[in-house]
C-alpha cells in the first residue's frame, strides 16, 4: 500500500492526539498479570496494538476491543508459548516475557524483530531475568526462560533500556521481595506502566527517575485505566504544520511529555504556545537549521529524529543530527535525498543542509518513524509523492492520513 500525496498545502485546523503506542502495547502485556479483567482506554487503532492482541491471545487471554477501548481477561492457565510469526513482526511482543515469567514461571519466545533501524538485542532483559533467578537459555534464535518463584534484586541497566526497565518492573511486581532498577529509562511511559501496575495493586515507586523500587506482592487485580496520549504522534504533527507553514492546534496532548521538542521547534522558529491538553504550532516566519542529539528522556527523542529531519531539510542553513540510541537510523534520509534534501550521512552524524524546496518523486518507507518523516517532506513538497511500504506507517500511526487531511493535506491511500 502506499501514499499518494501532493504538497503545498498549508495545514491549518484542529487534530486530536491518540493514545500512546509505547504505551499500550506494554500495558496489554501487564494486563496478563492480572486476577481479573482490564479495561485499557485511549488505545490507537494502529497495526502494532493489533499484533499484540494476537500475542495475547494466543496465549489465552480474551481480547474485546471497541472504538478505543479495549478489554482483556487473561485466562485461568496462561500459555507459555509466543506465536513465532507474530513475535518476529514486533518487537514489543519481548514484553510479555517479564509478565509470563512472574504469573506462570514459565516462557518460550522466539527473538522478537521490528522496525530496522540497527542492532536490537535484549541481553538487558535477560541479564535482569537471570538476577532474579530465572534460568534462560538462548538457542537457534529462540529463547526460554524458567522460575518457580522470581526473587527480588538489585538490577543494573547498562544503558536505560526502555524495555528492559518495564519488563523488569512486570517481573518485578509479582516476585518475592525487593526489587532495584538502577540506570532506569525515565521515559513518560515508564510512568504510565507504574500508575497502571500500581492501580493492580503493585508497590513500584521510583519510575520517571533513574532509581526503581520495587516490592513484589502475591496477586494483581484488574484495573479501568486510561493510556497516555503519543507524544510521538504529537511531535510528528507538530513538524507537519511548521514544515507546511500551517497553523495546527493538538488537542488531548500532554505537553509536559514534549519538552524538548518544544525547545527544539522554537530554536529552530516554530511558534508553539501551550495550554492544558493542548498546543498551538504555527510557522509564519523562515525555519532555521538546528543541532538535534537524542538522548533517552527527557532528552530529544530518537523517534522524532527522523521528524526533525524533515523539517532541517528545508530549513535556513545546516543540521547536524547525531543519533545516540541506534546504530543504523538514517536508512529514510537516503530517500530524502531522492526528493532533493543536500544530506551527508558520517556514522551516526548527518549533516543536512537545508534547500528552498523538495520535489515530489517515489520514495519507500524503510521504517515507521522514517515512512512518517517521508510524508511530512511530501507535505512540503512540490508536486506528486508516492510513499510506499505504507503498512510500516500504520504499525504507529492511527489514522494518519484521515487526519492529515482532516488539516488540509491532500494526501489519499492507494493499494
Ligand atoms: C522503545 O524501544 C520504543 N519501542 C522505541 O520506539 C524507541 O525508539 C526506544 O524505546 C527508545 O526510546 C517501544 O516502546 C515498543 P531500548 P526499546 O530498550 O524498548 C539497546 C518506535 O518507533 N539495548 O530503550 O526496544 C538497544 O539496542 C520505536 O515507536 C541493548 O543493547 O528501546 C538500543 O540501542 C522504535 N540491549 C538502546 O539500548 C537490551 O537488552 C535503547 O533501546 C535492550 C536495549
Amino acid at each position: 500500500m502506499r501514499f499518494s500525496i501532493v504538497g503545498g498545502t498549508r495545514l491549518s485546523g484542529t487534530v486530536k492526539i491518540s493514545g500512546a503506542k509505547n504505551s499500550v502495547l506494554k500495558l496489554m502485556a501487564m494486563s496478563l498479570m492480572a486476577n481479573d479483567r482490564c479495561v485499557i482506554r485511549n488505545v490507537p487503532r494502529i497495526l502494532d496494538v493489533q499484533t499484540m492482541k494476537g500475542v495475547i491471545e494466543a496465549l489465552g487471554a480474551r481480547v474485546e476491543w471497541h472504538d478505543d477501548v479495549m478489554e482483556i481477561t487473561p485466562p485461568e492457565h496462561l500459555g507459555t508459548e509466543a506465536p513465532e510469526e507474530l513475535v518476529r513482526g514486533m518487537r514489543a511482543s519481548i514484553q510479555i516475557m517479564g509478565p509470563l515469567l512472574a504469573k506462570v514461571g514459565e516462557v518460550h519466545i522466539a527473538q522478537p524483530g521490528g522496525c530496522s533501524i540497527g542492532h536490537r538485542p535484549v541481553d538487558f532483559h535477560l541479564r535482569g531475568f537471570r538476577a532474579m533467578g530465572a534460568e534462560v537459555e538462548e538457542r537457534y534464535g529462540y529463547m526460554r526462560a524458567r522460575a518457580d518463584k522470581l526473587k527480588g534484586a538489585t538490577v543494573f541497566l547498562d544503558f536505560p533500556s526502555v524495555g528492559a526497565t518495564e519488563n523488569l518492573m512486570a517481573a518485578a511486581a509479582l516476585a518475592e521481595g525487593t526489587t532495584v532498577i538502577c540506570n532506569a529509562a525515565r521515559e513518560p511511559e515508564i510512568v504510565d506502566q507504574q500508575n497502571f501496575l500500581n492501580l493492580m495493586g503493585a508497590k513500584v515507586r521510583g519510575a520517571g527517575t533513574g532509581q526503581i523500587v520495587v516490592e513484589g506482592v502475591k496477586e494483581l487485580a484488574g484495573v479501568d485505566y486510561t493510556v497516555i496520549p503519543d507524544r510521538i504522534e504529537a511531535g510528528t504533527m507538530m513538524v507537519a504544520a511548521a514544515i507546511t507553514g500551517g497553523h495546527v492546534t493538538l488537542q488531548d496532548v500532554e505537553p509536559d511529555h514534549l519538552g524538548f521538542l518544544v525547545a527544539k521547534l522554537r530554536e529552530m522558529g516554530v511558534s508553539v504556545e501551550i495550554s492544558r491538553n493542548q498546543i498551538d504550532c504555527y510557522a509564519d516566519r523562515p525555519i532555521r537549521g538546528a543541532t538535534v542529539r537524542s538522548m533517552p528522556y527527557p532528552g530529544f527523542a530518537t523517534d522524532l529524529q527522523p521528524s526533525i529531519a524533515a523539517l532541517a531539510s528545508v530549513a535556513e542553513g545546516c543540521s547536524v543530527l547525531i543519533e545516540t540510541i541506534y546504530s543504523n537510523r538514517f536508512h529514510y534520509l537516503e530517500e530524502m535525498r531522492k526528493m532533493g534534501a543536500k544530506v551527508i550521512i558520517e556514522h551516526s552524524t548527518a549533516v543536512i543542509r537545508g534547500v528552498d524546496r523538495l520535489t515530489g518523486t517515489n520514495v519507500c518507507a524503510p521504517d515507521l518513524r522514517g515512512g512518517a518523516a517521508l510524508v511530512l517532506c511530501a507535505l512540503a513538497a512540490d508536486g506528486h509523492t508516492v510513499v510506499d511500504n505504507i503498512e510500516l506507517i500504520d504499525r504507529g500511526y492511527e489514522q494518519f492520513e484521515q487526519k492529515l487531511s482532516g488539516l488540509g493535506a491532500r494526501i489519499i491511500r492507494t493499494e
